[in-house]
């Protein structure tokens, strides 16, 4: 085994990770380590498209949430004219926070130290002692917080800490058409039922985003209970049915999983998809009836998941949508958001449902949440050790799979879905970032 000198620089360490992604290697090290998180910090999270919220978490004026874009806090609010805004969660006076609460209503705030006082939209309109302590010299237009760039896709509002970095469209780069698959669910798309939920744990950010960009692999072993219960209506055995979709250069990858004599659209009540069928393009119909399990990651710490689940073993089940977000709080370690997301027009007894097989199955309590953290804290922990610097993992599943012709959507499709392609793509554009060339 080759145990590296800590003393290899960091910038060779990252042109050596970028050089062995291309035959298939990545190394342990990446998953826990302080400098690594530290660079993550400065030219990852610095300059990527980073999800904020979905636009259903503040419908109204004044409706805020706080957020983070690496370790920037930011207040994400939506005006008195309906225009939601990112602003730094900070006074620009001396640096207090502005807001302390997680969601709330607040057409304004005002600094607890001093009492500077700004509208939800970032500026600044109010000075204690204006007139007799800055004597006309400051200038209120000026000190209002500090602004962060924001865009949005059918409700998701996405931030970008750099000004020069390309717009959201041409960072998605064709994802959108995934994206759809569990966004468009009837015209009216989809809404958060209720907040996210949100815990801390001690697992590497980047394991999260992985599993989520097509991890079919571990789904028969580490969740096989579900399998075995027939609460997941497939047999292990056929689960890497499908496709492995990624974005080249990119970095976003997508499973999407078939079963075996599963019904079109299975799990959807036939309202929806009626209405699915008009929202969406004849090509997106064709890939999303087929799929029973689509798991996808936009890059670089978004993952969404749509399956049936069922309530009764041996049902069909009920198709929930899980958004997840995963903010990283220092090396191994990150803060974990999770929504649930139901399509706005669908009955609420149907939205019930959803909501009920999304509980069994993710977030903090749920069942397939816990068989991957209990991985995941594994894995975090073996990658802090110290003898791991210079071990590397093998991403070698269809390293010479060519793209299927046949395919009708965007990106790099292949098959079988149990496929190291995804991966490869994403730890590729990761790299590209720690080099500084993204
Ligand atoms: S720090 Fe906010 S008003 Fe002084
Ligand atoms: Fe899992």
């Amino acid at each position: 085994m080759n145990t590296k000198p800590e003393s290899q620089s960091l910038a060779a360490w990252v042109e050596e990770t970028r050089e062995g992604i291309d035959s298939g290697r990545f190394p342990v090290r990446a998953f826990n380590d302080q400098a690594v998180y530290d660079l993550e910090q400065e030219r990852l999270f610095s300059k990527t498209w980073c999800f904020l919220a979905h636009e259903s978490e503040i419908p109204h004026p004044g409706d805020y949430v706080t957020r983070y874009i690496g370790n920037n806090n930011l207040i994400v609010a939506r005006d008195e004219h309906g225009e939601i805004h990112a602003n730094l969660n900070m006074c620009r006076h001396r640096g207090n926070v502005m807001c302390k609460a997680e969601m709330g209503n607040a057409s304004h705030f005002r600094c607890s130290y001093h009492g500077w006082t700004y509208k939800n939209s970032g500026e600044l309109v109010g000075v204690p002692y204006m007139k007799e302590g800055y004597e006309g010299r400051l200038k209120r237009k000026d000190w209002g917080l500090v602004r962060v760039r924001v865009d949005s896709y059918e409700g998701l509002v996405f931030g970008c800490l750099d000004p020069e970095a390309p717009p959201l469209d041409e960072y998605l780069g064709g994802f959108q058409f995934y994206l759809d698959l569990y966004l468009k669910h009837g015209l009216g798309g989809v809404e958060v039922h209720g907040p996210p939920d949100h815990w801390i744990a001690d697992t590497d950010w980047k394991i999260c985003t992985e599993n989520f960009a097509g991890d079919g692999y571990h789904t028969p072993v580490a969740h096989q209970w579900g399998f075995h219960l027939g609460y997941f209506p497939s047999s292990g055995s056929t689960h890497s049915q499908g496709w492995a979709v990624s974005i080249r250069g990119k970095g976003h990858g997508i499973g999407l999983g078939h079963g075996p004599n599963f019904p079109p659209f299975g799990g959807f009540p036939d309202d929806l998809v009626a209405e699915m069928k008009q929202s969406l393009s004849p090509e997106q119909v064709e890939v999303f009836s087929r799929t029973r399990t689509a798991v996808g990651s936009v890059f670089p710490n978004l993952s969404f998941l749509m399956q049936p689940f069922s309530l009764e073993p041996g049902e069909i089940g009920v198709r929930f949508v899980t958004m997840r977000l995963y903010h990283p709080v220092g090396p191994g370690r990150m803060e974990m958001y999770s929504w649930c997301l139901v399509p706005k027009n669908a009955s609420q007894e149907y939205k019930k449902e959803a909501y009920r097989a999304y509980t069994l199955a993710f977030g903090q309590a749920g069942t397939f949440e816990q068989d991957d953290f209990e991985n995941w804290t594994k894995v975090t922990q073996a990658a802090g050790m110290t003898m791991v610097r210079g071990v590397d993992f093998p991403y070698i599943m269809g390293m010479d799979s060519a793209p299927d012709p046949e395919f009708p959507g965007p990106g790099h499709a292949v098959v079988p879905y149990v496929n190291d392609t995804n991966f490869r793509n994403l730890w590729s554009r990761w790299a590209d970032y720690l080099a500084g060339e993204a």
